[in-house]
């Protein structure tokens, strides 16, 4: 027999509590794939959806979790890049809750120096999306630009990300998170509970829409003609045709998945530019409470597993 390790599965679709922690076989790394000890991973909101099966990825038994950071065990046949003890952090989209994880070499980047392995969790799927629509956003420099969830795990990035590029930034969140957002550089902070976004955020150039359901067509109302919305939730709630019928764009956003994006993302971790926010850590034998906390949609910033 194999050594053995700890991994979360869920056999249903469900709340939180369908997940549990087993005892499973490490798994062995096929040719060009790294073996990774995880140390930390984190909770994406787009996870306690495919746990309750509102996203749909097949039948379960699986395990969730997307990000990871730890440190390579052993390479598969073909890895050239990673050797046994390098740090490393990664996206990989189903599975890294587990002590060990067998992942795509090209899912890996090096950890950045200086940051912890729960900070380094707590990035990839979220900045790669803030990378993501900072490029599709185009050229920021003096543009209005308004982030619809800013203080949630992609919305903290894509301010500092939309700061850096030299943005003016209006932001929704409730009133307790506005000192957080102006920490982050916002200048518009918006209580999207007392105020209508649509009467307070007007011409603007860009609105990036991490919310979804009716803030996508309302969305289209602050932004100028010709303004350009981005969306990335599961149900946007608006089409491109919508959008065009308004004399406005509409594009949805994806993640990147690859080690050479997450590359750039480390130089502006080093550099000082992104910093994840991490509001809580929970070890892997409390992961049913992370989805609980996470599932509120009340986050700032980040949730974190440790192994
Ligand atoms: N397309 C992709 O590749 C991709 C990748 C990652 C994530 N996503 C999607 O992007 C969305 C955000 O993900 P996330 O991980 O950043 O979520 P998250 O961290 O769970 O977001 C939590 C934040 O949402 C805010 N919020 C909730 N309702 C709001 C509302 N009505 N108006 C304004 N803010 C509101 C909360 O602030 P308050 O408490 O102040 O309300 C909280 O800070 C999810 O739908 C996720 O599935 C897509």
């Amino acid at each position: 027999m194999g050594h053995r390790m700890r991994t979360a599965i869920q056999y249903e679709l469900g709340g939180p509590e369908v997940i549990r922690i087993v005892e499973a076989d490490r798994p062995e790394p096929r040719a060009g794939e790294v073996l990774v000890h995880v140390r930390a991973a984190s909770v994406n909101f787009g996870e306690t959806k495919v746990r309750s099966g509102v996203a749909e990825v097949g039948p379960p038994p699986f395990t969730l979790g997307s990000d990871l950071s730890g440190v390579v065990e052993q390479v598969g046949a073909g890895v050239g890049d990673f050797a046994p003890g390098d740090q490393v952090y990664g996206v990989f989209l189903i599975g890294t809750y587990a002590d060990y994880v067998a992942v795509p070499a090209v899912n890996l980047a090096r950890k950045p120096a200086g940051i912890d392995h729960v900070q380094a969790a707590a990035l990839p799927v979220a900045a790669l999306t803030a990378l993501r629509a900072a490029e599709t956003a185009g050229d920021l420099r003096g543009r209005r630009i308004l982030i619809h969830a800013a203080a949630g795990g992609v919305g903290h990035l894509a301010v500092q990300l939309a700061k850096l590029r030299g943005a003016h930034v209006l932001a929704t969140a409730r009133a307790d998170k506005h000192d957080f957002l102006r920490g982050l550089g916002v200048d518009e902070p918006i209580d999207y509970t007392t105020h209508d976004f649509t009467q307070v955020a007007r011409d603007v150039d860009v609105v990036f829409d991490l919310v979804g359901g009716d803030y996508g067509k309302r969305s289209l109302e602050s932004l100028r003609p010709g303004g350009l919305l981005l969306g990335a939730t599961l149900h946007p709630g608006v089409t491109e045709q919508d959008a065009r019928d308004r004399g406005r764009r509409y594009t949805w956003v994806s993640l990147g998945t690859e080690g050479r994006e997450l590359d750039r993302i480390s130089a502006l971790v080093s550099a000082g530019h992104v910093r994840p926010h991490i509001e809580r850590t929970f070890p892997l034998t409390e992961l049913v409470q992370a989805h609980e906390l996470v599932e509120t949609g009340r986050v700032t910033g980040k949730v974190v597993i440790t192994l």
